[in-house]
């Protein structure tokens, strides 16, 4: 199996794997309890919070355990804007992922008023627009730091320069870009950011959320003590402590995965862009999660790619895995301006740690015959621009 869907999901590193069976099997104490079984399996947990904070270059009191990425999505939105009731402006960008798109959609049927950034050609959030739709009544803006279609990193640093000048809270939804390029909470400048474990080689079903220190905030789930009253419920431990483990990972592995994720990345686009002809290559070429290629095929149905490649043991996608079958067309390639039948023809292949040089060989290898065949058979016509 050759797998390029790495921003869908990550395959579970042996490591993480390890370390979750053995807690799975030895530790099953309730971290609320106060005799050792549980007191134990609360250290884990404040070790796990520790190991996160670091990453992040945050304080370990600032880590809130969610049940995913877009749980810490939610939560980060609906709880500013519960806490500041007065308030009934946010803004978010046209190309988030739906966790943030159709939360901002719920509260804006509930009277909010919701602005939505758009984005250039590259997926790049248009600041200066930003900067005009604040407004006294902004609560919180909320852009993801990388896309997950597209892969383009957004200049958080600099929305969240101006958004302290207005007083407005940022929230970043970190969920593609944690891992794989710096993600330092004080160098980003935000006060809130989201990050999933099951995108790190994690298991899924887990996510964090960081509040920095004194940002008020409404709680997400009534019902228990736990994470400072913000979120009831016992914890997922054993997640947790896979969550843990992943971040672990990534913290000693420092930059190895990018370097080498990076180069297979662009002998792979060199490849495609070289053997196929009328390919167009979607995203930032610099300002981007390198692993990340989105390619147009004009006169083609993404799906059929995907299929035909499926059936070679080659895994990629279309537009968003986690939209996929929702909507006809992705809110994100509509927004960087491509014609429907154009983005209809995208794939996005995704490279991860575990991805080798005979993966890209063995891609390579396959995909100009593919969409050679198709193009033969298609009623579409692929002599028109982009
Ligand atoms: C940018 C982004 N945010 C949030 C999520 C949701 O994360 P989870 O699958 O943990 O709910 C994803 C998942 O694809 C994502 O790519």
């Amino acid at each position: 199996m050759i797998y390029l869907d790495n921003n869908a999901t990550t395959p579970l590193d042996p490591a993480v794997a390890e370390k979750m069976s053995e807690f799975l099997r030895e530790k099953f104490g309730n971290p609320s309890s106060l005799y050792p079984i549980g007191r134990e399996v609360r250290e884990i947990l404040t070790g796990v919070r520790e190991v996160i904070a670091r990453a992040l270059g945050a304080d370990r009191t600032e880590i809130i355990f969610t049940g995913s990425g877009t749980e810490a999505d939610n939560f980060a939105i609906r709880g500013v804007m519960d806490a500041f009731p007065e308030k009934k402006g946010l803004i978010i960008s046209a190309i988030e992922h739906p966790a943030i798109l159709q939360t901002a959609e719920y509260l804006e049927n509930k009277g909010l008023d919701v602005t939505y950034v758009p984005v250039d050609e590259y997926g790049t959030v248009d600041v200066d627009f930003l900067k005009d739709a604040i407004t006294d009544q902004t609560a919180i803006i909320s852009i993801m730091h990388a896309n997950n279609e597209l892969g383009t990193i957004q200049p958080i640093e600099e929305i969240s320069k101006i958004a302290k000048e207005r007083g407005v809270l940022v929230h970043a939804d970190a969920v593609q870009s944690f891992g794989k390029i710096d993600v330092n909470v004080d160098r980003l400048g935000v006060d809130l950011l989201s990050i999933s474990a099951h995108k790190i080689y994690g298991p899924k079903g887990v996510g964090a959320l960081y509040i920095r220190r004194g940002t008020e905030i409404g709680p997400l789930i009534f019902g228990g003590h736990q994470e400072r009253e913000l979120r009831g419920g016992t914890e997922n431990t054993i997640g947790i402590v896979g969550l843990g483990e992943a971040v672990r990972i990534i913290t000693e592995r420092g930059d190895k995965d990018k370097k080498r994720i990076t180069k297979l990345a662009e002998r792979l686009k060199k490849e495609i862009e070289e053997r196929i002809p009328k390919v167009k290559f979607n995203g930032h070429e610099k300002n981007r999660i390198k692993g990340t290629l989105c390619f147009s095929f004009l006169g083609l149905e993404a799906e059929a790619i995907l299929l035909a490649l499926a059936t070679k043991e080659i895994y990629v996608s279309t537009g968003s895995a986690c939209s996929e079958g929702e909507e006809d067309v992705s809110h994100v390639l509509s927004a960087i301006g491509l014609r429907p039948e154009v983005a209809r023809s995208s794939i996005r292949l995704s490279l991860g740690r575990f991805n080798t040089d005979e993966d890209v060989d063995a891609i390579v290898q396959e995909l100009p015959d593919i969409v050679k065949k198709f193009r033969e058979i298609s009623a579409l016509n692929i002599d028109e621009e982009y």
